[in-house]
């Protein structure tokens, strides 16, 4: 009797022992599988085509001033890295982008007086670049999509200098 009980618990914990592990071992797949499409998994897969235009715009039409880093210069260019201003606002930072700034501004605790002027021509530039912004130089991610800048107007740019 006290045999067969004691058969009965360790044929118990072997099946308990080999189903937990099966189970266990899943889990550590799924997370294979999601670091290996990179860093931008989370997020929706039209966000995430768009990140190499936004890098690119990024690289060539910020950095002069908002820097590699994103932290921009103190007082002259704000910051874009864990910025509370942008983090705040994304279809704003769009706008931004798009129509220039001239406000005076406090980001993260310091001011800001310069103007910025355009940046990009089309909304799906500005998109892709604050974009690129939110998923680097530290900040937690999250994104903004067109239809949250539907109403945003593009300004008419200011008319080249004349040459007559
Ligand atoms: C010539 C310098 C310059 C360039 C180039 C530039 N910016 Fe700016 N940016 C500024 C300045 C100056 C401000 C502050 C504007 C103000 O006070 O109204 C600013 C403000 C911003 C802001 C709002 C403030 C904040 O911290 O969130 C965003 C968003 C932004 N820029 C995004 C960009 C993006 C994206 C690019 C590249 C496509 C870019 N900027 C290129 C100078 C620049």
């Amino acid at each position: 009797m006290k045999k067969t009980a004691l058969f009965l618990i360790s044929l118990f914990a072997i099946t308990f022992f080999i189903t937990s592990c099966g189970g266990g071992s899943q889990p550590a797949a799924e997370q294979t599988a999601v670091k290996a499409t990179g860093p931008y998994a989370s997020l929706p897969a039209d966000v995430q085509a768009m990140m190499p235009r936004g890098e690119e715009i990024y690289k060539t039409k910020c950095t002069v001033c908002h820097q590699v880093t994103g932290l921009g210069i103190e007082n002259v260019f704000p910051p874009l890295a864990k910025a509370d201003y942008l983090l705040a606002d994304k279809p704003r930072a769009v706008a931004q982008t798009l129509n220039g700034s001239k406000l005076e501004m406090t980001v993260n605790g310091k001011k800001y007086t310069q103007e910025m002027v355009p940046q990009v021509e089309t909304k799906e530039d500005a998109v892709a670049v604050i974009n690129y912004v939110l998923n680097n130089f530290g900040n937690s991610g999250g994104f903004v999509t067109l239809a949250e800048v539907k109403d945003v107007v593009i300004k008419p740019r200011a008319a080249a200098p004349a040459t007559k």
